[in-house]
């Protein structure tokens, strides 16, 4: 059984009994930031077991990939190993929302393992949580497995939780047991004893019944629900008899790839644990970039950084000193492209990211693996066991090394590494880096900024008497300079959540100042602004006012924003979420993930949608100083990239969008105007980039456009005629025009070319002609050598041509001097060789060419010269 039939197989099992078969979730949650990747099969259905959200179906069947590298569950320690630790893997899964319970569960998991795949009942044992005694008694009674293989444990190991909250419930786990060889036979040893592989967990069977709270209590759920979860790499290895997953079908492509870039000389059997190590990584990051990661320095970035920096090491290990994690991740699609449509599109981009990343950390690798040896040889050679945190530090800060990476080298080596002592160094660093910023924000602009207070009333007003709180430089700005000053409020919007800072002006008894930026600051707010008359001082009355026509334009893309994200939801999916975004008062910009371009009509229907939302006049809503769990419990969307105080702001279209949000919106949602998507492209693999233009900023932009097509209906000329047809007219003529000319080019290039054959010289008995056809292309070239061999005897010509930026030879034989012996492509390669080029071909017609250069031209330029001694070397040969 191949994985893939397994796989179909699988979710055919379960639509077989009634189960709609869904496609797996993203490895990126999808309005989950409390989790960075998929975990588990369940992690979509979160809001319905929690009974939050509607089920998609009663009863439901994924394949889900999962990626463990962090938080609760998080194995990258150990892959490479053994046989069975991953950081990426599959998890086959199936779910009741208020449906079936216990007993289904586990009749379905029973005929699923003995009766569709075939596994031998007497090998296989249940375990069940301690008090779950419906579950203890079914198990016989379903599947006949005497009593005695039936065992029960406590929480550690039959109680399932996702997080440390969230939906969690008592669980029955399915054990596979391998035989005697492996360990002692039950009752010394069974399923869970953590001494011995003899058992394996194949499928575990989750009974969710609470909510686990942030207080730690447990709260019952009004729905009972079953969440399944089976292991794929392992049932695939016990079905294709093999010994480890890292020996089935998923990898036997990835490893055969290794084995040949290395060729042959390591292998799998060799080199087990970098082979295992480097397959595993190799999967993760194809996976997690063709769902849109890119490796970065935080967050989900950084441990695909991590990943790939620890595969990377494996492979100088194993000798290999190029890039070629890139090549793996071929492999890697190759192998579960069918299942996972998402990767072949990738592929490309999923390589080059790779690759680059690769390429840069190559550039420290090696200096850092030097750094590690010598500081290995001075622990060693004091005695010592610990490889000091400074060390760890300056492989990290220097070298690009993550401490977990500096820590499996010392593990390798028998040592330990001091990480406290490492986080005390990178606290420090970041200290010095805070003191040497000015305790304020990273610059703006490069200009420092004064610190210190200004509250923001720009939600509430575009107008403000305040006052000037402080100023830098410190004695006040004069007419014609420029400064930050820090206002007692300020309604100017500092650039934030993608909405680009307000605009405006500051006036004052004796000055007029122009605000070109608010940002924030450490400790509140300040502007740029710039003197146009008098002198801004500390202390003096100011009239702050927003450029408001301005701030509207920005408001309503920021609104359009919001049902942009709604309207593509709604057409795409609920996996599309929001990647990045650019509120502007020209036009709006808004990234989110998605696979493959839009199709033209998914488009239109997002545009329709927003522009009906628009029509019906809906309400926007601010509420603030909502606790973020109540904002998330009513599902309000939040962008993953962003961190979020206890307290947010949500914005609510009623029916239509509820997100956390700390920008300036329109207040209904008629105001926005009309919004037309102006493209749809792709910026990383699956995220993908609209900009759209909306309200005052599309009649600008309808403005410009009308005046291009007067002016281009005027170039047109064919007045009242539709420009359209008139430019059609001129693209026909222009193609009838460029192909007269082609063929005036090629009737001159033959004529010219006839003339330096009837003008040969004879060389031995050899008629020579030489041409450079100027401006010639290759079809010229060819014909000039038509001519030569089909209109003379005892002839060699040889023609070139120089381009913009290369140059082509060809040379053509006649056949009765072919049959003597005369090579076309002998006398071309060698040509294009003095040329620094090459080239070669049959006997009678051959071509060559060369970057354009002074050597190549030298070789145009005494063509003549160049023939006649090449024929003579021929002639002496
Ligand atoms: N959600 C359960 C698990 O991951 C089935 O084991």
């Amino acid at each position: 059984m191949t994985s893939h039939e397994l796989r179909t197989g699988f979710l055919e099992f379960f639509r077989g009994v009634n189960h709609l078969v869904i496609p797996g979730s993203s490895l990126v949650p999808q309005d989950d930031p409390t989790l960075l990747f998929a975990n588990a099969g369940m992690n979509q259905f979160k809001g319905v077991l929690l009974g939050e959200m509607a089920s998609p179906a009663p009863r439901v069947a994924t394949v889900q990939k999962c990626l463990r590298v962090s938080g609760k569950h998080n194995d990258l320690e150990e892959v490479g190993t053994d046989e069975h630790h991953h950081t990426f893997f599959e998890m086959l899964g199936n779910w009741s929302f208020a449906d079936y319970y216990k007993a289904e569960a586990i009749e379905f998991a029973w005929n699923y393992l003995t009766k569709e795949v075939g596994l031998d009942p007497n090998r296989l044992w249940a375990t069940v949580h301690t008090s779950d005694d419906e579950a203890r008694d079914l198990w016989p009674k379903i599947s006949g497995i005497s009593p005695t293989r039936v065992l029960t444990f406590g929480d550690k190991d039959n109680f399932w939780e996702m997080g440390e909250v969230g939906p969690c419930g008592p669980c029955t786990e399915i054990h596979y047991d391998l035989g005697p060889g492996l360990g002692p036979d039950y009752p010394a040893a069974g399923p869970n004893d953590p001494r011995f592989r003899r058992w394996i967990e194949l499928w575990n069977l989750v009974f969710i019944q609470f909510r686990r709270e942030p207080d730690g209590s447990l709260t019952p759920l009004s729905n009972r629900c079953v969440d399944t979860g089976m292991g794929f790499e392992r049932l695939l290895a016990l079905l294709q008899g093999v010994d480890g997953n890292y020996r089935t079908d998923l990898f036997a492509p990835i490893m055969a790839r290794l084995s040949a870039k290395l060729g042959g000389s390591r292998t799998f059997e060799t080199d087990p644990v970098a082979f295992r190590a480097i397959a595993d990584h190799v999967r993760a990051l194809t996976f997690a970039i063709a769902d849109g990661v890119t490796p970065s320095n935080d967050g989900r970035g950084y441990v695909l950084r991590r990943i790939l920096r620890r595969a990377a090491r494996y492979g100088r290990k194993l000798g290999i000193e190029d890039p070629f994690l890139h090549e793996l991740s071929a492999a890697v699609v190759a192998a579960m492209g069918i299942d996972y449509p998402e990767l072949s599109p990738a592929a490309p981009h999923v390589a080059a990211v790779i690759e680059a990343e690769e390429r840069s950390f190559a550039t420290t690798l090696d200096r850092g693996l030097s750094l590690f040896g010598r500081e290995t040889a001075q622990v060693r050679s004091t005695g010592g066991t610990t490889i000091p945190g400074d060390v760890v530090f300056r492989l990290y800060d220097t070298f690009g090394f993550p401490p977990d990476l500096t820590h499996l080298m010392a593990r390798e080596e028998g040592l330990s590494t001091d990480m406290e002592g490492f986080t005390r160094r990178m606290e420090v660093q970041r200290e010095h880096s805070r003191l040497a910023s000015g305790g304020a924000d990273t610059g703006v602009g490069g200009a420092a900024r004064p610190g210190g207070g200004g509250i923001f009333v720009g939600y509430e007003t575009l107008e403000v008497e305040t006052e000037v709180v402080s100023t830098d430089p410190e004695w006040g700005i004069s007419q014609g300079e420029e400064g930050w000053v820090v206002l007692r409020e300020s309604p100017f919007y500092a650039e934030g959540g993608g909405q680009v800072s307000d605009e405006g002006a500051l006036r004052g008894e004796g000055f007029d100042a122009e605000v070109q930026q608010a940002v924030r600051t450490s400790d509140g707010l300040a502007c740029m602004v710039k003197v146009r008359e008098g002198i801004l001082r500390p202390g003096m009355p100011a009239h702050a006012t927003v450029d408001q026509g301005r701030r509207f334009r920005v408001q309503a893309h920021h609104t359009g924003t919001h049902l942009l994200h709604a309207a593509l939801r709604a057409v795409l999916g609920m996996h599309v979420r929001q990647a990045g975004s650019l509120v502007a008062p020209e036009r709006l910009r808004f990234d989110f993930t998605h696979f493959g371009p839009m199709k033209d009509d998914e488009i239109a229907h997002v545009e329709n949608l927003v522009n009906g939302w628009v029509n019906d006049d809906r309400p926007v809503m601010v509420r603030t100083e909502v606790p973020l769990s109540e904002a998330r419990e009513a599902g309000a969307l939040a962008f993953f990239g962003e961190k979020y105080g206890d307290a947010v702001r949500v914005i609510t279209v009623p029916g239509v969008s509820m997100e956390l949000c700390g920008g300036t919106h329109m207040d209904r949602t008629a105001r926005i105007g009309p919004l037309r998507i102006l493209s749809e492209s792709g910026i990383a693999a699956g995220t993908r980039r609209i900009e759209a233009v909306s309200g005052m900023a599309l009649l600008d932009r309808a403005t410009v456009l009308e005046r291009q097509l007067t002016a281009i209906s005027k170039i047109l000329g064919g007045q009242g005629d539709d420009p359209v047809d008139r430019a059609e007219r001129l693209r026909e003529r222009m193609k009838a025009l460029e192909a007269e000319m082609a063929a005036a080019r090629a009737a001159s290039a033959a004529a010219t070319a006839r003339r330096a054959l009837d003008s040969a010289v004879d060389i031995g008995g050899i008629r020579l002609g030489v041409v450079e056809l100027e401006g010639a292309g290759r079809p010229e070239l060819r014909a000039a050598g038509d001519i030569a061999r089909n209109s003379y005897l005892r002839t060699v010509l040889i023609a070139a041509a120089r381009g913009d930026s290369d140059v082509h030879f060809l040379v053509a034989v006649t056949d009765d001097l072919v049959a003597e012996g005369i090579h076309a492509g002998k006398l071309v390669s060698a040509l294009a060789q003095r040329a620094g080029g090459k080239g070669g071909g049959r006997p009678h017609l051959a071509e060559a060419g060369a970057r354009l250069s002074p050597q190549s031209s030298a070789v145009i330029e005494s063509l003549p010269h160049e023939g006649a001694a090449l024929i003579g070397e021929i002639r002496r040969a």
